[in-house]
């Protein structure tokens, strides 16, 4: 279940690979791989991305995943030549966005690495993740408003969660980019780093996390996006319900027993 290699030969659109880790569990890289066109998202390619990272999510010995494009594109959106002449009821018998709601399911994190341009469904994909890593040649931004229509996967809201009203108006209504450092002033980006090392600081990050206690990690993951969609009273309700659940794994007599020992943990991720 471990060695992802033999997905390379399955699929055409991203390179899969798994990064091993001495501080925990492996970390696995999906890297978008349509360099000659930006990494648009065609169809085929974002159900490649779902599966891999469905697998990973199974996968037992992987703790966190990484999503990337290249040093030029993260990605420049949905396939603008798969849409140019469907109609509305083509569109709508394909829902091809559906597929993007199974990002949400995923239980482990995922750390989105962004160069170079992350735009429409780029920018939307980037946050279906969990964290944003970006070079500072990054560029963000929701173009859509130029082709007549807008953004169709989850843009107008999760942008609007991330940056608030003010920011996400201008960028949806003018369809300008912004830089990763705007957008960490923003509150879209996790850290902006030199172009050279995006993508290992993104690897760290994720082997940080892989090293923590795995129930843990999921949990806390769940009870943050529960605070998208949920009352603060509701959102604090599921928190601690999870709190107390955490109080079953086998880790969390581990790591408290460490601490009161003086002694490094050691995670069962049970
Ligand atoms: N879909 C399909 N092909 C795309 C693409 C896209 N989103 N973005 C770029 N490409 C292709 C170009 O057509 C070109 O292909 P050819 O060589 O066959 O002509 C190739 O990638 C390289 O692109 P450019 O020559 O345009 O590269 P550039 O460096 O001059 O410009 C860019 C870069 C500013 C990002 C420009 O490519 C661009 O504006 N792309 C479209 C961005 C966009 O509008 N994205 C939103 C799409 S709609 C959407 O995403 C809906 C949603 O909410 C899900």
């Amino acid at each position: 279940m471990s060695d992802k290699s033999h997905l390379n030969g399955k699929f055409n659109n991203i390179l899969v690979s798994e990064i091993e880790n001495p501080k925990g569990l492996k970390v696995g890289l999906i890297q978008l791989n349509r360099p000659d066109a930006l990494n648009a998202l065609n169809i085929d390619l974002m159900k490649e991305v779902v599966e891999t990272l469905e697998s990973f999510d199974k996968d037992a010995d992987t703790g966190c995943m990484v999503l990337t494009g290249n040093a030029k594109a993260f990605a420049a959106g949905a396939d603008i030549k798969e849409m140019a002449d469907a109609t509305a009821i083509e569109m709508l018998l394909r829902d091809q966005f559906a597929r993007w709601d199974r990002i949400r399911k995923i239980k482990k994190p995922v750390i989105a690495a962004v160069s170079g341009f992350a735009l429409g469904g780029g920018c939307e994909l980037a946050m279906t993740c969990d964290m944003i890593i970006a070079a500072k040649s990054a560029k963000f931004g929701q173009p859509e408003i130029n082709l007549a229509v807008i953004p169709g996967a989850g843009g107008t809201q999760r942008l609007t969660k991330a940056v608030g009203k003010a920011r996400a108006m201008e960028m949806i209504l003018t369809g300008k980019m912004f830089t990763a450092d705007e957008m960490f002033e923003a509150g879209l980006v996790t850290r902006v780093v030199e172009n050279e090392i995006y993508l290992d600081e993104a690897v760290e990050l994720a082997k940080e996390i892989s090293s923590k206690p795995t129930i843990a990690v999921q949990l806390a993951k769940e009870c943050i996006l529960k605070s998208f969609d949920s009352t603060i009273e509701a959102g604090l309700e599921f928190e601690r319900k999870n709190f107390y659940l955490l109080f079953a794994t086998e880790d969390k007599f581990e790591g408290m027993k460490a601490f009161v020992e003086k002694r490094k943990a050691d995670w069962k991720g049970r």
